[in-house]
């Protein structure tokens, strides 16, 4: 990484890829931003748009439509290609047809020369961040995710409400799959420093555990419910990878719930699936590996042989 240019490239300039941009814009995280994608046209016009809004941005960011050489020296090559999660579909249901875009976005990044870090969002992410990781041959902690990043807010946020508090002082976070499989470790909830479990208990029925599971049902069907409202969802995600971005460049060891690859930890290996994982200027430093309660345990395993099972049934 170049200390003097912060610098990604982005490939996909769909309503994910360009929430993506102009967050990255407007909180002013790279110093370069080329965009890359298949409909060069396309990319040009978002381009120009972005730069007509830099003299209100607060930063002098250059933007511009490139090409896959322009990787080359790139920090992040964040990946939002793809095609698009239809009303009622799940995630894994788009899995081949992902595979195959994937496989003509890695190959011309790494013929770039590219040397940096892989940020994943296309869907099934999860699965999509392990076929880069195959794809690209990067050591697994230069590939990364989204993972629950997105469900680790919308669960804060809920949480935030029902309890009446700062989202930011909920600590508490969404683990596995990004999809139908995901759950939350209610054990490791926190409200400041206090268990979320033992203010449930204290409350004289204020607060249910029953309502914390219909929390975590409403973070597990968000998504659908924002598909079937308004065809796609983009801003959360978009924002999510900004944080994310966020933790790289400024080299944070922030703990964000990233697609990040397993090896042992939480009983799994080679998968890649949404766990805390420590974030800084090299990628995933660390998986952060959480003292679940034997039930949650198994749901994470649950989930990630859900994941195992998708990727079997793909050629990579
Ligand atoms: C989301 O969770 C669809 O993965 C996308 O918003």
């Amino acid at each position: 990484m170049r200390n003097d240019i912060r610098k990604v490239a982005l490939v996909g300039t769909g309503m994910v890829g360009m929430s993506y941009a102009y967050a990255l814009l407007n909180q002013a995280v790279c110093d370069e931003l080329v965009l890359i994608d298949l409909d060069k046209k396309r990319a040009m016009g978002e381009a120009m748009d972005l730069n007509h809004g830099l003299a209100f941005s607060g930063s002098n960011m250059k933007i511009y439509a490139g090409e896959y050489r322009d990787c080359a020296d790139a920090d992040i090559v964040a990946i939002c290609a793809g095609v698009a999660q239809k009303p009622g579909e799940t995630r894994l249901d788009l899995l081949q047809r992902n595979t195959e875009v994937f496989r003509s976005v890695v190959d011309p990044v790494i013929e770039s020369g590219f040397g940096g870090i892989f940020l994943v969002a296309t869907n099934p992410v999860d699965i999509m961040t392990r076929i880069t990781h195959k794809l690209s041959g990067f050591p697994a902690g230069r590939v990364l995710g989204t993972g629950t990043a997105l469900d680790t807010a919308r669960l804060r946020y809920l949480l935030g409400d029902y309890f009446e508090a700062d989202a930011r002082n909920v600590h508490a976070y969404v683990m596995g799959e990004h999809g139908d499989t995901e759950f939350v470790p209610y054990s490791q909830a926190m409200l400041a420093t206090k268990p979320i479990l033992d203010i449930c208990s204290e409350s004289s029925g204020r607060y249910k555990l029953s309502d914390l599971d219909d929390i975590t049902e409403e973070v597990r069907t968000a998504a659908y419910k924002i598909i079937d409202a308004k065809r796609a969802t983009y801003y959360g995600i978009g924002m999510a990878m900004t944080r994310i971005t966020k933790a790289i460049f400024g080299n944070e060891n922030s703990v964000l719930t990233v697609s990040a690859r397993l090896n042992g930890q939480y009983g799994a290996s080679d998968v890649f699936v949404g766990v805390p994982c420590f974030i800084n200027r090299g990628g995933v430093k660390k998986v952060l590996t959480l003292n679940l309660l034997p039930e949650e345990l198994e749901k994470l395993q649950a989930s990630c042989q859900t994941l195992q099972q998708s990727y079997d049934q793909i050629k990579v």
